[in-house]
């Protein structure tokens, strides 16, 4: 069995796809034991309580400083024994410790075909709307391993997905989800655990 901790900060359309794909068997032989986010006020922490989910938030208003938040960030993850990590939709810089101790074992869900429209400051909207502004005709969504750098980690899937005449920043970034995001982040948990069983 694969122990995940899934790591949210807003709506978590993406947690949802792999609650999902967990209690449909798309995703085999895992369990989310806990669901991290940073903010309060995030709905995945409802989805996640929707499903039974044991749900924490560590905000960093609640800490003194950046390294208690880090400090209270990892022992938490630390007391749910993850095998993986994943980030769905997790908009905070990770403690480098955290890097450290769980190397090839944290993942990342992003809005773009990876290396384009990635990096510090590309997160969520400004994805699309930067692709949009560039004119892209093609985009799509990554899947990678996370490393010291943003979004510079080894890439494990990724699916593209047409833009169209009269696209908005939200109307691509739903599409990009559907098509994309919901589909391969479930599709690389499912082999990473496949591959754990072995
Ligand atoms: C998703 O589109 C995800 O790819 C993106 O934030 C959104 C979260 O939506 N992540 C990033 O931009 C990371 N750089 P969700 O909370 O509904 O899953």
């Amino acid at each position: 069995m694969l122990n995940i901790v899934v790591c949210v900060s807003g709506g978590g359309t993406n947690l949802q796809a792999i609650i999902d794909g967990i209690s449909n068997e798309t995703i085999k032989n895992t369990k989310i034991t806990g669901v991290i986010s940073n903010n309060p006020g995030a709905y995945a922490l409802k989805r996640a309580e929707n499903a039974g989910i044991p749900a924490f938030c560590i905000s960093p208003k609640d800490c003194g400083n950046r390294e208690e938040f880090n400090q209270k960030f990892l022992d938490k993850v630390i007391e749910l024994n993850p095998d993986l990590i994943v980030l769905a939709g997790f908009l905070v810089i990770l403690p480098k410790k955290m890097i450290e101790t769980y190397r090839d074992r944290i993942i990342n869900i992003h809005p773009s075909l990876i290396p384009s429209f990635c990096g510090t400051g590309f997160y969520g909207l400004k994805v699309h709307k930067e692709a949009l502004r560039r004119g892209v005709k093609v985009t799509g969504a990554t899947v990678h391993y996370v490393d010291e750098g943003t979004d510079t980690g080894r890439i494990i899937l990724q699916k593209a997905v047409e833009v169209l005449e009269d696209d908005t920043p939200e109307i691509l970034q739903r599409r990009v989800m559907e098509q994309a995001e919901w589909v391969i982040l479930p599709q690389a948990i499912n082999e990473i655990a496949q591959a754990d069983q072995k």
